[in-house]
Order: C-alpha cells, then sequence, then structure tokens
C-alpha cells in the first residue's frame, strides 16, 4: 500500500529500526525492491533523484506508484534531493508521497525558508516531507574539531531548524558521502553527534550516502572488467549503531547500482553471443533484490510490514 514517509518513519524510530530508501533508475531496480520488501514483510522507500525522474520519465513515475499502490507491505515513493520547488511540485504531481528538499548547500536562514515552502506546498496535500541540514563530505578521524563542526550537522541547529521549518524527518551529516570512495579503510562516523541530535530532535533521522560498498561485490565487478579504485563504504556495524541511535531511513544506491553492473558484465562476458536483454537484466535485478534483501536484514525492518 502506498503510504506516506512519515507513516514508516514514526513507527521505525520508536521502535529502533531502520528503514530502507533505496534508488531506482528503471523498471528492473523497482522490481527488485518491492519483490524484496514484500519477500521480506519490510516497509520500504522506493527514491527517485530528479536524474532518475528524467531519464525514468512518466513510465517510471507511473511505475512507482502504481505498483506501491499494489504492494502488500508499506511503500512510500519518494523524491530524493529535490533542488528546488519546482521539481518536489512535480513529484507531489506525479503522486510521490515523500519529498525531500535538499537546501542544505545554501545559509542556515535560506534553508529555514526555501524547506518552509516545501512543507507548506507538500503538507497541503498530504505528503511529508524531508530536509537536510549540514554538508555530506567523507571526513577523516583526524580532520580538527572546528573543521568537522563547520560540515557536520550541528545539533541545537538542528533542533531549531526542524522547529522552523516543519519538516517531518532530517537528512544529517555525520560523515557519510555519496558514491563509492568514502574514505580510507573505515570510514569515520560521528556518532557522538549524532547522539545530540538525536536527543534534541524527536523526528526520525536520515542517514544517506549510507552504502556499504561490499568488498565482494567490488571484487566481483573488477574481476568482470569494470574498473573501479579503491573503493569503500560504511561499516554495516557503524551501520547498527546509528539506527540504535535514532537514525530510522537509510538511503542505498551505490550498492545496487555496483550489483546490477557487475552481474550484467559477468553475464555476457560468459555468453557474448546474447542479445536478448532479459538473459542479462534478469540476474542483474535478482542481483540488486539479494543486495536490497540483506540491507532490510541490517536494519532490522524485515517481518516490520
Ligand atoms: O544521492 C544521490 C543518489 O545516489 C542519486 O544519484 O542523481 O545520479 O540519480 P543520481
Ligand atoms: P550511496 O551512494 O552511499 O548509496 O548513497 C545514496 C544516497 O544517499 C541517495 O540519496
Ligand atoms: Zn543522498
Amino acid at each position: 500500500m502506498l503510504v506516506t514517509g512519515l507513516e514508516i518513519l514514526k513507527k521505525a524510530r520508536a521502535e529502533g529500526y531502520g528503514v530502507g530508501a533505496f534508488n531506482v533508475n528503471n523498471m528492473e531496480f523497482l522490481q527488485a525492491v518491492l519483490e524484496a520488501a514484500e519477500e521480506a514483510r519490510s516497509p520500504v522507500m522506493v527514491a527517485l533523484s530528479e536524474g532518475a525522474m528524467k531519464y525514468g520519465g512518466r513510465a517510471l513515475t507511473l511505475l512507482a506508484v502504481e505498483l506501491a499502490k499494489e504492494a502488500r507491505v508499506p511503500v512510500a515513493v519518494h523524491l530524493d534531493h529535490g533542488s528546488s520547488y519546482e521539481s518536489v511540485l512535480k513529484a507531489l504531481r506525479a503522486g510521490f508521497t515523500s519529498v525531500m528538499i535538499d537546501k542544505s548547500h545554501e545559509d542556515f536562514a535560506t534553508n529555514v525558508r526555501e524547506t518552509r515552502r516545501v512543507v507548506e506546498a507538500a503538507h497541503a496535500v498530504g505528503v511529508t516531507v524531508e530536509a537536510e541540514l549540514g554538508r555530506l563530505a567523507g571526513i577523516e578521524e583526524h580532520v580538527a574539531v572546528d573543521e568537522k563542526d563547520a560540515l557536520l550537522t550541528n545539533p541545537e541547529e538542528a533542533k531549531r531548524f526542524m522547529e522552523e521549518t516543519g519538516a517531518d524527518y532530517l537528512a544529517v551529516a555525520i560523515g557519510t558521502s555519496h558514491g563509492a570512495y568514502k574514505g580510507k579503510g573505515r570510514p569515520f562516523i560521528d556518532h557522538p553527534r549524532l547522539e545530540r541530535i538525536a536527543a534534541l530532535v524527536p523526528a526520525p533521522l536520515v542517514l544517506h550516502g549510507a552504502s556499504a560498498v561490499p568488498p565482494e561485490l567490488v571484487e566481483r565487478f573488477r574481476a568482470a572488467g569494470g574498473e573501479i579504485g579503491e573503493a569503500t563504504g560504511i561499516h554495516p556495524e557503524d551501520i547498527k549503531k546509528a539506527i540504535a541511535l535514532g537514525i530510522a531511513k537509510i538511503n542505498t544506491d551505490t550498492d545496487l547500482r555496483l550489483a546490477f553492473t557487475a552481474l550484467i558484465r559477468e553475464t555476457l562476458n560468459k555468453a557474448p553471443k546474447e542479445f536478448d536483454p532479459r538473459k542479462y537484466l534478469g540476474p542483474a535485478r535478482e542481483a540488486v533484490k539479494e543486495v536490497v534483501k540483506s540491507r532490510m536484514e541490517l536494519f532490522g525492518s524485515v517481518g516490520k510490514a
């Protein structure tokens, strides 16, 4: 069933588990995410970035919303990193039940003003809103305290931001970053900062850039001819700890892309004469589904729907 993001996330924060927001760009990703959620009896958020909306167009948004309605578990269809009021309106018109407005690169007052505007529009049509405060940047452990403070989410500001904007859930910057290169070794995550934010902000908190970039997946991608540097992701134990401290929504894109592409490469390498897309998109879709399921297990959302 299609529900708002807040309905899913409020329960998750109250009960201490996390819900995955998985980025989709095409039908195969969408099917993989929804099938995994149904098989795991897990609530889920299907995330479409502006790039995904542009690439998939009406075909993808229509499919996402309609399949979410038919799903046997709670599903929110979410706009990821909405950059403008106009972009949010497009998602609302397409029937999304959750939108993110990301003005985190603006100064505090502008971020508040622009977020507030989106909250008014979204709430008027019963849709809930994610906002972001702080910069998503990989932080090396040895970085000076004042440098960390300048980038990462300030707990007191977070409290004020949520009160002034009326946003429903908040993306925090605690050291994670997007993509396959999140810092050397085991990337630094500022759990004490998260604890301070969570003590002041009762709303569900969101972790972007949370992919694990599993070494075995990186190796598989490489072995199949893919080129990738020293890829690193967020350690599963660091995710668990973050959920225990108040993270309710965990975004994953990179792990799914890696799995999908590794399987396409492997399949085509093994069968160079193959040109039926179903023969290589099918196994790739299965691989995405397996990653989604294992993320749901890690987040503790299995059996919660
Ligand atoms: O945070 C960004 C997501 O990974 C989506 O990426 O803008 O390339 O679709 P994208
Ligand atoms: P990853 O690149 O770590 O998968 O993060 C995705 C994300 O935060 C989407 O908003
Ligand atoms: Zn993100």
